[in-house]
């Protein structure tokens, strides 16, 4: 979902870009990683590739680990050897979920399932591998036109049913691909100081707050979400409860943080229903 709308901004801005989907590159091979960052010579990595079945990940952390941790790790060393820069994006369920106030990008990690835990072994890596030139940018909620998503799910269902039960007690920030896909293009043209940064949207909303939104832009009665506990929905990973974070990180980078998450969902709307 991501990397495709990163391709799409990134040769709109003019860069050259070389896509490697699953079927050129299988990150998990370290010999054909390497070769790749060798002989194509990238000024800058963006690895869009994941393990991104957090329910999944529960009951195969290792294999999960293998893609978000072990791939990561290569990746860095490569593009350490090579001096090229890596932008590795990352996921708010690096912590715990417990706050009541932002997260800032140095705050203690400690993720509450194994989805969060391997994706902290690739921030890991990154950081460490990679002081100069490394950048971990998390992020959260994703929605966008190349995948499915919270969004795309509910403007099916409001066209399946009548009413839709949502969860009211997981707070977060949506966040538009192509919103996190430009930001990672200024950043990097910006050249921004290595490190942390959190590319979510500003402002917060519960998944139930989030459904409601959708449905007023159906313009269907948002009335029909029903507000239920996630407790209504046992799913086999825990999901931290409040998933907010700080941007003061990307005034380092003279960057503004990015916009409100209600501005985003507007503005990609045509794009999402088309
Ligand atoms: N979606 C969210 O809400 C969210 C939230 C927080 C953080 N993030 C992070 O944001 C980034 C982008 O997420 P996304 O939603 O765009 O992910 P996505 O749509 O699930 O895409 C992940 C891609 O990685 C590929 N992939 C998986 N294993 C691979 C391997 N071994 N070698 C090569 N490619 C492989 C997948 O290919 P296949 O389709 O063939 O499996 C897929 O194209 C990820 O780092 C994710 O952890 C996402």
């Amino acid at each position: 979902m991501l990397g495709t709308d990163l391709v799409a901004v990134l040769r709109a801005a003019g860069h050259e870009v070389v896509p490697l989907g699953r079927a050129r590159l299988d990150v998990r091979d370290p010999v054909a990683v390497r070769q790749a960052v060798r002989e194509l010579r990238p000024g800058v990595v963006v690895n869009c590739a994941a393990w991104t079945a957090v329910d999944d990940a529960e009951t195969h952390e290792e294999e999960a680990r293998a893609v978000n941790g072990d791939a990561v790790a290569v990746l860095a060393e490569a593009c350490g050897e090579a001096g090229a820069r890596l932008v590795q994006p990352s996921t708010d369920y690096v912590f715990a979920g417990t706050g009541r106030l932002p997260y800032a990008e140095d705050a203690p990690t400690a993720p509450v399932n194994a989805y969060g835990r391997t994706k902290l072994a690739g921030e890991r890596a990154v950081v460490e591998t990679l002081p100069d030139a490394g950048y971990v940018v998390r992020t959260a909620w994703l929605y966008g036109a190349a995948g499915p998503n919270f969004v795309s799910t509910m403007i099916r269902l409001a066209a399946e049913r009548e009413t839709v039960d949502v969860v009211d007690d997981q707070h977060g920030q949506p966040t538009w691909t192509v919103d996190l896909a430009r930001r990672i293009v200024a950043m990097i043209e910006a050249d921004a100081p290595p490190g942390i940064y959190h590319g979510t949207s500003s402002g917060s909303v519960s998944w139930h707050g989030l459904a409601r939104e959708v449905f007023t832009l159906l313009g269907a009665d948002p009335g029909r979400v029903r507000p239920v506990p996630s407790a209504a929905f046992p799913r086999p990973a825990r999901r931290p409860a409040f998933s907010v974070l700080g941007h003061d990180g990307w005034a380092r980078a003279g960057l503004a943080p990015l916009r409100h998450w209600r501005d985003a969902l507007r503005a990609a709307w045509p794009e999402l229903v088309a």
